[in-house]
């Protein structure tokens, strides 16, 4: 269904800029995290990198009938300091997006009756929940000097569901069988 809503399409495009900047930001501490000798932290950036990019493609599509030029404006964090600094910055911006950015994108959706929108931002807000979490956790260990432990973690491609470990036979958010899953 084609969008058809300029504030629901103004918010796709600063959703789309923010999970863009996000990927990139959580490869750059990925990296940081496997310098500083926290290979398994390094691995969630990375994995989460990739739920972002899926949440980045979906508001993109979405958009697909928005053709033209834009000035995005959308929340970035910044700054490469130490691992406990960057997961900080990493649980922020997530807890910005749980908070504020998605809750209000979706009920604007849901309000102007954009189903596919209404999906996208939902996805999202889902798999944000997770990474907080995950991110806090990480923080937690982090800051006893301990990396966390090296068990496989799983990006569901279609809605960027983070599951660490073999517990679901299917994404609990979207449905997608889980042999589709990418493995970190
Ligand atoms: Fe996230
Ligand atoms: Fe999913």
């Amino acid at each position: 269904m084609a969008l058809k809503n300029a504030m629901t399409a103004d918010f796709l495009r600063s959703a789309y800029g923010g999970e863009s900047m996000a990927h990139m930001r959580y490869i750059i501490w990925g990296d940081a995290a496997e310098k500083d000798g926290y290979p398994n932290i390094a691995r969630l950036f990375k994995a989460v990198a990739y739920a972002e990019w899926a949440h980045a493609k979906n508001h993109f599509n979405v958009l697909k009938n928005q053709v033209g030029d834009n000035t995005v404006a959308a929340g970035a964090v910044f700054g490469e300091t130490n691992i406990v600094d960057n997961l900080q910055g990493a649980i922020d911006g997530e807890l910005h997006e749980i908070e504020q950015m998605y809750p209000v994108y979706l009920e604007t959706a849901k309000f102007q009756d954009e189903k596919d929108a209404q999906r996208s931002f939902h996805y999202a807000l889902e798999a944000e929940k997770i990474h907080a979490d995950l991110f806090q956790k990480a923080q937690d260990k982090a800051k006893q000097g301990k990396d966390i432990e090296a068990d496989t973690i799983y990006i569901c491609p279609v809605c960027g569901f983070t599951e660490i470990g073999d517990n679901v036979e299917k994404c609990p958010v979207c449905g997608v069988s889980k042999d589709r899953f990418k493995a970190f």
